[in-house]
């Protein structure tokens, strides 16, 4: 099997790559094919590689290329994991969308509408060349904004292209790890957008287990949502609601927080990653060790500004092991492969899970996987709290996808305006404004 990684420079490259090298059933991947458009970024994460697969007698080959179609030619699997306009982009989506006293986050509110104008064109692109070189690979996609790049590249692709994100399973996990269950015989009842979910239960044997987490103050106070929502909150929303959800439950707060931070998180990324690669060019410097000690540190500092905000200080030892978005992948892959069913939550198409929207609107919701695809399963409809942000949310990606395709202004214009986190339409034109004028990528924006 051959799996293609698009971003394959990319920091967490080695995490996939790990998981593979676990794999050693018949119909694992024994290909991998590095793609990116920085070749420098390419060699310092195949070095990265070459170390962990020393000593693997079947670790998978390793290639890499600048070309695209090159490196989807005769692909089973695609990911695509790539960040457009770089760090670089994401630090300005951030100020930007500060200058104006909006969060800029690269997935949340405006940050996330101007990364996903710059992102969408570019997946369709990569979409539709999959589809014409590689038309029967799967395709993962964690190329955030995950559930708007997903549906966009599912307009070319149909179910072929399924999103993944770490964050419901690493939720799932420490809901499970406080109740004292297995999370992997646990049934999870998360629904939502990506990053925008809610976690209503957490069923053991049939018995859903969230009312005991609930009642208890004190495990309510033990793990990270827990501490960044508060109990209280927990207990009127009567669920625990993905840490995306803390930019706008408390938005002001972190609003505030990101404004007094010495950097964003785009800022701090940027030095610290340019900081590695630039490690990485030189000869000498243990590549494992290196992206090890870089990796540490990102988990260590993930939503820093946020846990300002709530006055909760460093993140748990046992919160730091993230979700393991890698885990999903190969959990994903084996199960259309080769038919090990699983139970994920994925990033699909709806049809009629959630009944506000409609068939084609990409989801966040447990899925079904066998050999063949990803089918979400029937879940209990949500609250009119939840809908209403998921409609919106929804509607507003829709305005983001409409001008992407359309190149219109206006429509850019309102899928700022329609966002719950960007108060006034004025706004939402100062931003457009100030979007267009730093990213070059947002030039096709002109009718
Ligand atoms: C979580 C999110 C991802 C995001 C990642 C890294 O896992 O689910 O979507 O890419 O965090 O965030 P960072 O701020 O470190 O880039
Ligand atoms: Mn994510």
């Amino acid at each position: 099997m051959k799996l293609t990684i698009l971003g394959g420079g990319g920091f967490r490259v080695p995490l996939v790559y790990g998981a593979l090298l676990g794999d050693h059933a018949e119909g694992r991947v024994t290909h991998v094919t590095l793609h990116d458009l920085d070749a420098g970024r390419l060699s310092a994460i195949a070095r990265v590689l070459a170390e962990q697969g020393a000593g693997v007698p079947d670790a998978p080959e390793v290639t890499a290329t600048t070309d695209l179609d090159e490196a989807l030619r005769g692909a089973d699997f695609v990911f695509s994991a790539i960040r457009v306009g770089g760090l670089e982009g994401r630090a300005a989506d951030e100020r930007i969308a500060l200058a104006e006293g909006v969060l800029g986050q690269e997935t949340v509110g405006a940050g996330g509408i101007a990364y996903g104008l710059r992102t969408v064109p570019v997946a369709t692109h990569i979409a539709r060349r999959i589809a014409a070189l590689a038309p029967d690979a799967w395709v993962i996609n964690f190329t955030n904004p995950a559930g708007l790049v997903t549906e966009a590249m599912s307009r070319v692709l149909g179910d072929r292209v399924v999103g993944i994100c770490d964050s419901p399973v690493g939720l799932g996990r420490r809901v499970a790890r406080i109740l004292g269950a297995d999370p992997d015989e646990a049934w999870i009842d998360y629904v939502g957008l990506n990053h925008l979910g809610w976690l209503r239960g957490l069923h053991v044997g049939g018995r859903d287990q969230l009312p005991r987490l609930l009642a208890d103050e004190r495990a309510l106070g033990s793990f990270e949502e827990g501490r960044l929502f508060g109990p209280e909150w927990l207990r009127s929303l009567g669920a625990i609601p993905n840490e995306y959800l803390h930019y706008y439950y408390f938005n002001r707060e972190a609003v505030r927080a990101y404004r007094q931070a010495e950097r964003t998180r785009g800022a701090y990324l940027l030095d610290q990653q340019a900081g590695f690669y630039r490690e990485m060019g030189k000869p000498g410097t243990p590549p494992l060790a290196a992206w090890h000690r870089t990796l540490a540190d990102r988990e260590a500092t993930y939503m820093a500004a946020n846990r300002e905000a709530a006055g909760i200080g460093e993140r748990n030892e046992e919160d730091l092991e993230s979700g393991g978005y890698e885990k999903v992948a190969l959990a994903l892959m084996r199960a259309v492969a080769r038919n090990e069913r699983a139970t994920l939550i994925l990033n699909v198409r709806n049809r009629g899970t959630l009944s506000a929207l409609d068939a084609d609107a990409v989801v966040e919701v447990p899925c079904f996987v066998d050999a063949t695809g990803a089918h979400p399963v029937t879940v209990a409809p949500l609250p009119y709290h939840a809908v209403g942000l998921v409609t919106a949310v929804k509607g507003v990606e829709r305005e983001v996808l409409a001008a992407a395709e359309s190149g219109s202004r206006t429509t850019a214009v309102k899928a700022f305006a329609l966002h719950p986190l960007v108060d006034s339409v004025a706004v939402a034109r100062r931003l457009l404004a100030g979007y267009t004028d730093e990213h070059p990528g947002l030039a096709y924006l002109r009718s």
